[in-house]
């Protein structure tokens, strides 16, 4: 018997629950549900149709809202017809090694690492890593392999040292991690003091170091000076890892392509130096991958550290190999979709548009400080594509769901917005944004 909606309300809470479990009821409700849901799903559908057309003023995240190419598309139908999307495909483990689950793209996520890794400057011998959720989920596996290796050498817990201006998810993995911290200060442009961090190291010298520095901070767009860190890590026993989220992605194709480079060549020993551990990059912000993912990329030797200390504790057995990833099931489509990033001509794409996305950075800072400098606009330096400045409208603020923050600009906490110039916040949208400015 199916009740209506006054009998339904006139029974006790405890009828009630039994009457809506029962079948009958149960098939009411969801066909109550599924009408309504019916008409949301279209209301909703409308509404990200008209949202799509606004795509081109999100300035205040480093996300690429440009779609991909049509050979991207292409390509997914490729990977479609070999059932990729069409059924489970699972890249569970380390592909780099064998599989016991046929069913992954293990053979296009090892190449698409050891192409990024060779563009990175990692030794061709030496690479390893995978294809990971997002630049956050890489920047745990970097700090999870760290800890474990620094661990497994000394057996005593590293501290980790990052500075404020770090990622917030730095903080939730240190917690996850249950890892003690070290705050490093930072130069007035936002880049870790490495004085402050031979200091802190020097209050700390039972412990090993685990150190994050960020290539492009997230509000400043500032930089962690690399060499000066490894110069104040040398003869301590430490790890290096690299948040490069958003410029691992372009600097590699620019003039400063040397910065990220893993190894180098000392041009006085002749020795090859390696200048960090790991590095973290997201897909989905430079490189305009349509969902959320993150390269994370390391050495084969840091991999083989990780693997002696992890198989001492855990039992391969049951995927018949040492994973290397903290999570079991792996994505096996996004690894497959974005190989086609790692393609030559995707390259040359990539080139592209890192040169317009600097050249419109400084574009726009210069007609920033040309029309409205009362705003105090900064570009922490030439390798940024983030200007930060004194916060203007909320009609601005929210036209272009600018990121805002409070930040101490001599000595006072200021609020501030910045744009993130990604390659779809071409010319016309900056002019845009310029004009909108002049009405605050
Ligand atoms: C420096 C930095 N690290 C990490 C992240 C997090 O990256 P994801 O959103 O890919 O998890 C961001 C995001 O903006 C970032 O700016």
């Amino acid at each position: 018997m199916l009740m209506n909606r006054r009998q339904f309300l006139g029974m006790s809470g405890a009828t009630a629950l039994v009457a809506v479990c029962s079948p009958q009821a149960l098939a009411a409700q969801t066909l109550t549900l599924t009408h309504g849901a019916q008409q949301n799903v279209s209301a909703t559908l409308k509404a990200m149709q008209q949202l799509a057309q606004q795509r081109n003023r999100l300035l205040g995240y480093p996300i690429n809202m440009t779609t991909p190419p049509e050979e991207f598309f292409a390509w997914r139908n490729e990977l479609a017809a070999a059932g990729f999307n069409q059924f489970s495909f699972n890249n569970v483990g380390n592909p780099y090694d064998h599989s016991h689950i046929p069913f992954n793209c293990h053979p296009f996520e090892k190449e698409l690492i050891n192409r990024f890794g060779a563009v990175y400057g990692f030794a061709l011998d030496d690479i390893w890593g995978f294809l990971t959720n997002s630049g956050t989920d890489s920047n745990m596996h970097g700090l999870y392999m760290g800890r474990t290796i620094l661990k497994g050498r000394t057996g005593v817990m590293p501290k980790i040292y990052f500075t404020r201006e770090a990622h917030y998810s730095i903080q939730i993995l240190r917690d996850l991690l249950h890892l003690d911290w070290v705050v490093v200060a930072t130069r007035p442009d936002g880049g870790m003091d490495a004085d402050d961090l031979e200091r802190q190291l020097n209050a700390n010298p039972n412990r090993p170091a685990l150190v994050v520095a960020t290539i492009g901070t997230t509000f400043k767009g500032a930089i962690d000076p690399i060499d000066a860190i490894q110069a104040k890590l040398k003869g301590r026993t430490a790890y290096l890892h690299l948040d490069a989220a958003l410029f691992g992605g372009y600097l590699p194709h620019t003039a400063f392509a040397g910065d990220l480079l893993h190894s180098i060549v000392d041009p006085i020993s002749k020795a090859k130096l390696q200048r960090y551990d790991s590095i973290a990059v997201s897909c989905h912000k430079f490189f305009g991958f349509p969902s959320p993912a993150g390269l994370f990329i390391t050495t084969r030797t840091n991999f083989e550290s990780f693997r002696a200390q992890f198989s001492q504790i855990h039992d391969p057995e049951y995927i018949q190999q040492v994973p290397g990833t903290i999570t079991c099931s792996r994505d096996a489509v996004k690894p497959a979709e974005f190989y086609f990033f790692s393609s030559e001509s995707s390259f040359i794409r990539q080139t592209a548009d890192a040169k317009a996305m600097l050249d419109n950075t400084t574009y726009l800072l210069k007609e920033m400080n040309n029309h409205y400098s009362y705003l105090q606009p900064v570009r922490a330096n030439d390798r940024s594509n983030t200007v930060y400045f004194i916060t203007p409208s909320k009609t601005v603020v929210d036209h272009y769901s600018l990121a805002t923050m409070q930040i101490d600009i001599e000595g006072e906490r200021t609020p501030c917005a910045h744009v993130v110039v990604m390659p779809h916040a071409k010319k016309e949208i900056l002019d845009q944004f310029l004009t909108d400015l002049r009405k605050t």
